[in-house]
């Protein structure tokens, strides 16, 4: 554990160990001693910035670039304007891609004005040969390009990268282990994801999460129930367990474990108060699953069940495994079991052959579930994966008023959902002061919703009760309610005793 060794003790004049995390730490004391050097002669520590593109699990690895740096002896900048600066990136549409090459331009002439500061790319975009090849030529300037199977080796790459002028690319194509016990450094003290797998096998058509994120592979129950103990004991309520379809967590074992028994155990830590997880794939969404999170305190009233399409045909070409009617027969049983639960998803316009009968399908699965809220996204060609080879895209003028079409159908269910919900009192996690007025908290409901009410940073971490007074659309105003009720028993012990006397 990392807390546990002494970086000091650690021999750097002989050769690097080969077993893992040993060699991460080799690497950690002696990329230590270089940033001792830096301190010496500029009089203090250098300084990283990291940006994160895409999902969680790109959030979560994030952390665990921090971590190394952090350990290292690096200080966590602003802006930027930093000694090290790293992109974690995101390939699953085009303009993720397009966002990155925008920043570097922006990095290039901040490097021109810094000397001595480096530049790293690492995550999902790198997985992409053609993308370091691009890189590799027109785009000298950058120092590190690593990808998604070796983020281990980050305090090794590290190393590497300040040991040479050289442009240092490291991308393999597949994961050759797992490895724990790395330093992490978490952005919110009070909650954190964790991950559970890692990779993809669905190969759904239009998706290049599979290519770049390698098979599907899951992390010992052992070491999760070990990895979120230390996090309950060091303050975190709130958990997000995560994997690109956590319904197929543990298949691999012998004998297997399922999610629901993994969420099962989970939930017997003590501290932890709210559990997340993300993605569900509804083609196995088991009904253990449903049992387990209906008799839970703990796992939070919400389920992310990305539909992508509402039209058979669509999703039978997409490579689904499931049709509408499987997916509005889901959504009833989990209804059921659950009639509190907020339910949300994915939707893609404009696969490749939707045609309008296709998209009304769509918007009928919208209307008729009802979703709290809904990611909604424009298809995007990624090449290498199947759908990109399909003929009939749809033109693009197309796509734009289905879009928009879609877009507000979501946006006014949802609103009426959230409506629903005004007046009732929820449990809110509060995590940051308001960014507009520093008198207001902010926190999340249990359905993910945000809620801003009176309150200051003592709050921050804690879980407290919030009557949601105004819908706001997307979020809500509310009040403290224990507050309230406190307020009122004080009022009623004053009387009593007014009485009394
Ligand atoms: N594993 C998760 C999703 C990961 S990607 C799952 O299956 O639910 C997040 C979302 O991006 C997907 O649900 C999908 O809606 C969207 N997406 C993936 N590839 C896309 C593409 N090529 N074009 C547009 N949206 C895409
Ligand atoms: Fe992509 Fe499908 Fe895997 Fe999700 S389940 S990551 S959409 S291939
Ligand atoms: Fe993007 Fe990679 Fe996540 S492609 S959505 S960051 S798994």
């Amino acid at each position: 554990m990392y807390n546990e060794i002494d970086l000091d003790q650690i021999d750097i004049n002989i050769e690097p160990p080969i077993k893992e995390p040993d060699r991460q730490y080799y690497f950690i004391a002696k990329c230590r001693r270089l940033v001792q050097q830096f301190e010496k002669n500029n009089g203090r520590r250098p300084s990283f910035f990291t940006q994160t593109f895409g999902c969680q699990m790109n959030a979560r690895d994030s952390e665990k670039l921090a971590g190394i740096l952090e350990s290292v002896g690096f200080t966590e900048a602003e802006s930027e304007e930093a000694d090290f600066v790293i992109y974690n990136t995101c390939t699953v549409r085009e303009n993720a891609n397009n966002r990155v090459y925008g920043r570097l331009g922006y990095l290039h002439n901040l490097k021109k004005k810094r000397p001595g500061m480096r530049i790293a790319l690492c995550g999902c975009m790198m997985q992409e040969p053609a993308v370091v090849e691009k890189l590799k030529k027109s785009y000298r300037f950058v120092n590190l390009i690593f990808g998604t199977h070796n983020l281990y080796k980050f305090a090794e790459l590290l190393t590497r990268c300040y040991e040479t002028d050289q442009m240092v690319v490291d991308v393999w194509d597949q994961a050759d282990q797992i490895v724990e016990d790395l330093p992490v450094e978490r952005k919110f003290p009070f909650k954190s994801g964790v991950n559970i797998m890692f990779g993809c096998n669905n190969f759904c058509s239009y998706c290049i999460v599979p290519y770049v994120r390698g098979r599907e592979k899951s992390r010992e129950p052992k070491e999760i129930l070990r990895e979120v103990e230390r996090l309950a004991a060091d303050g975190v309520v709130e958990i997000m367990l995560l994997g690109q379809n956590v319904n197929s967590y543990g298949k691999t074992f012998d004998p297997p474990v399922t999610f629901a028994q993994l969420l099962q155990e989970v939930e017997k830590i003590k501290g932890l108060r709210r559990i997340r997880f993300m993605t569900s794939h509804p083609k196995d969404l088991s009904e253990d699953l449903i049992a387990v999170m209906a008799q839970s305190d703990k796992i939070c009233r919400h389920l992310h069940l990305p539909l992508q399409s509402g039209s058979s045909r669509v999703l039978q070409k997409m490579n689904r495994h499931y049709r509408k009617e499987d997916y509005l027969q889901l959504v009833k049983k989990v209804r059921a079991a659950m009639p509190d639960l907020a339910l949300t998803t994915d939707l893609i316009v404009g696969f490749p052959g939707e045609t309008e009968e296709d998209f009304l399908e769509t918007m009928d699965v919208v209307k008729k579930v009802g979703f709290d809220s809904a990611f909604t996204f424009i298809y995007s060609k990624r090449s290498g994966t199947p759908a990109a080879q399909m003929e009939d895209q749809v033109p693009e003028a197309i796509v734009k008023d289905r879009f928009d079409r879609l877009l507000k159908e979501v946006q006014q269910i949802s609103a009426q959902k959230a409506q629903q919900r005004t007046g009732s009192v929820q449990d809110v996690l509060v995590e940051s002061i308001n960014d507009h007025d520093a008198s207001l908290v902010t926190g999340k409901l249990d359905n993910n919703m945000v809620v801003h009410f009176k309150g200051n940073a003592e709050l921050i971490g804690k879980i407290v009760k919030v009557s949601l007074d105004t819908c706001q659309g997307f979020y809500y105003y509310g009040s403290r309610a224990d507050e309230k009720a406190a307020t009122v028993q004080n009022a009623a012990a004053f009387s009593d005793s007014q009485s009394r006397v």
